[in-house]
């Protein structure tokens, strides 16, 4: 049996990242093509990969279906001479898939289409950064996306990019991607579009660890231009509105959520202003509990060139073992100015509470390269007004309170909102400018604000709202069917749930204010 992951030996490590040159093993293959095959007729039968690499699918395929017509597309020019040698009979075009049309031109044969394959997940990929090919490929998905939220990975376009090829024609898709596809918020409108053209009928989630030294949780999903039912794990089931999850949920999480959704509000509802953390990934380097010791350190690591590394590591204490972290870091840009004001304040949780004293960080996009991943505009942490940054395990429904009586993690990946915030960003969300010698107020809304007066303090509904998130019920069941897709719901008492329909002016009570702090005072000080 092939090696397939052996056969990328002729691509750099930066090079497999950047075009997502991840070979598939020859069982997972074999596997994609089992849960296919029903679908496939014995009819006149062309088989596309569109991201072949070194053909693992095509020489399969070519195995079972000895008489389809063979087709690939591949960036990479040695993986795609590699893939013409193991399938002689494949036509196999060299280029850009997504852009290039010679690929349809050719394969341009009647009878029944299989796309087959596993495109590249990455959101670094070449198409990402060249505008223009972006904003084409964008147009195949009219449906507009998430506010905040961009398409930052190459699969999608793959599976646009077939779907809308077997639109009018006979034919079946299965596709390896990231497990991203069957429940990510993002790409709520993905599936649907895809839903719209397509019979969703077969889904795997193949979990992590598919793929060698991978770290992505894959799935294989199958679609059919015939119309049939969708099958998870042998179960079928109906994706529905407003997250279309590839998956079924579970009847006890759809039974709390319509409870919740009755007599509750979202977490949004409550409590308005709320941000997204952040992870270093890299704490050695970025974190540190004195600032002039992480400037110096970060000031030195980006001047020092490849082979100095060693001896950087030496006088700032790092462990030889992140050397080739550190490589891999210090080889992604060529020079960057290093600058005091990006030095913010820092706290490390463990689980639900702060572990450590709180120090600081050295907060730079290129250095935290994943730190913004998907969170654009005013949700972009380097672009926001005022943040806290912390390191915080990627639970994205764990609810804690940070800093005392600072913040709440509620919502998707790890975002926090403050108990108390400048009145300006209440009042406008969006707001960009700030006067940080503004005044603050509850970060509640006049639901919020309602609830603070029944209980006492605005800090009662925060540890209110806190305890649900952490209860067994929301950790266990509803943030599992949901988390990833839906605002968090609060369920409410009675008597506030019906203090929804008053409409209340968004007033606040001089009974609820807090001592007066400026934002000045609370920005992080370097
Ligand atoms: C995850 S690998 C899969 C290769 C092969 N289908 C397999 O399963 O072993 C993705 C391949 O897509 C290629 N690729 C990336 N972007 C591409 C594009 N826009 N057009 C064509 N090929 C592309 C990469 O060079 C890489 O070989």
């Amino acid at each position: 049996m092939v090696d397939e992951e052996a056969l990328s030996k002729h691509l750099s490590p930066e090079r497999r990242k950047v075009t997502g040159a991840f070979f598939t093993p020859s069982g997972l293959v074999r596997q994609v093509l089992d849960l296919v095959a029903p679908f496939v007729p014995r009819a006149a039968l062309s088989v596309v990969d569109p991201a072949c690499g070194a053909g693992a699918f095509l020489v399969a395929a070519a195995e079972r279906w000895p008489r389809a017509a063979l087709f690939g597309a591949e960036l990479d020019p040695t993986s795609a001479r590699l893939a013409r040698a193991r399938v002689p009979g494949a036509t196999i075009v060299e280029g850009n898939a997504l852009t290039d049309p010679s690929l349809d031109e050719r394969v341009g044969t009647p009878g029944f289409e299989l796309w087959l394959g596993n495109p590249p997940y990455n959101g670094t990929s070449p198409l990402l950064k060249d505008r223009a090919a972006w904003d084409r490929v964008r147009r195949w998905l009219p449906l507009a996306l998430p506010k905040h939220t961009s398409l930052r990975e190459d699969y999608v376009f793959f599976l646009l990019r077939a779907a809308r090829r077997l639109a009018g024609r006979k034919g079946a898709l299965a596709f390896i991607t990231s497990a991203t596809l069957l429940d990510t918020f993002t790409y709520a409108p993905v599936r649907q579009q895809l839903l719209g053209q397509l019979s969703l009928r077969e889904v795997v989630d193949l979990g992590v660890g598919a793929f060698t030294n991978t770290q992505v949780r894959t799935c294989v999903t199958v679609w059919t231009t015939a119309k049939g039912p969708a099958r998870f794990a042998g179960v079928d089931f109906t994706p529905r509105a407003p997250e279309f999850a590839l998956r079924p949920a579970l009847a006890s999480a759809d039974a709390l959520d319509a409870d919740w959704r009755a007599r509750g509000a979202s977490v949004t509802e409550l409590i308005p202003v709320s941000f997204p953390g952040l992870k270093t990934r890299f704490d050695e380097l970025l974190v540190d509990d004195d600032a002039k010791r992480l400037l110096e350190r970060v000031r030195a690591f980006c001047r020092c060139s490849p082979s100095e590394l060693p001896a950087f590591a030496r006088r700032f204490e790092l462990a030889p073992a992140l050397l080739p972290k550190l490589r891999a870091l210090r080889g992604s840009f060529s020079s960057l100015a290093v600058s005091r004001s990006q030095v913010r304040r820092f706290v490390r949780y463990r689980g639900e509470l702060p572990s450590g004293p709180p120090g600081f960080c050295y907060l730079e996009r290129q250095l935290i390269p994943r730190g913004d991943h998907r969170l654009r505009g005013d949700y972009d942490p380097h672009a926001a007004e005022v943040k806290l940054v912390f390191n915080q395990l990627e639970l994205p429904l764990w609810a804690q309170v940070l800093e005392g009586d600072q913040c709440i993690t509620a919502y998707r990946h790890a975002r926090f909102a403050p108990l108390s915030v400048p009145v300006a960003l209440l009042a406008d969300p969006a707001c960009r400018t700030l006067d940080p010698r503004g005044p603050v107020a509850p970060n509640l809304s006049p639901l919020g604000l309602a609830w603070a007066k029944a209980l006492g303090s605005p800090r009662a509904v925060f540890d209110h709202v806190a305890a649900h998130l952490r209860s067994e019920a929301f950790q266990t069941v509803w943030a599992p069917a949901f988390g990833r897709t839906r605002v968090p719901l609060v369920p409410l008492p009675d008597a506030i749930g019906s203090t929804r329909a008053l409409q209340l002016p968004f007033a606040f009570d001089d009974s609820l204010a807090l001592p007066q702090k400026t934002t000045a005072q609370r920005r992080p000080t370097t």
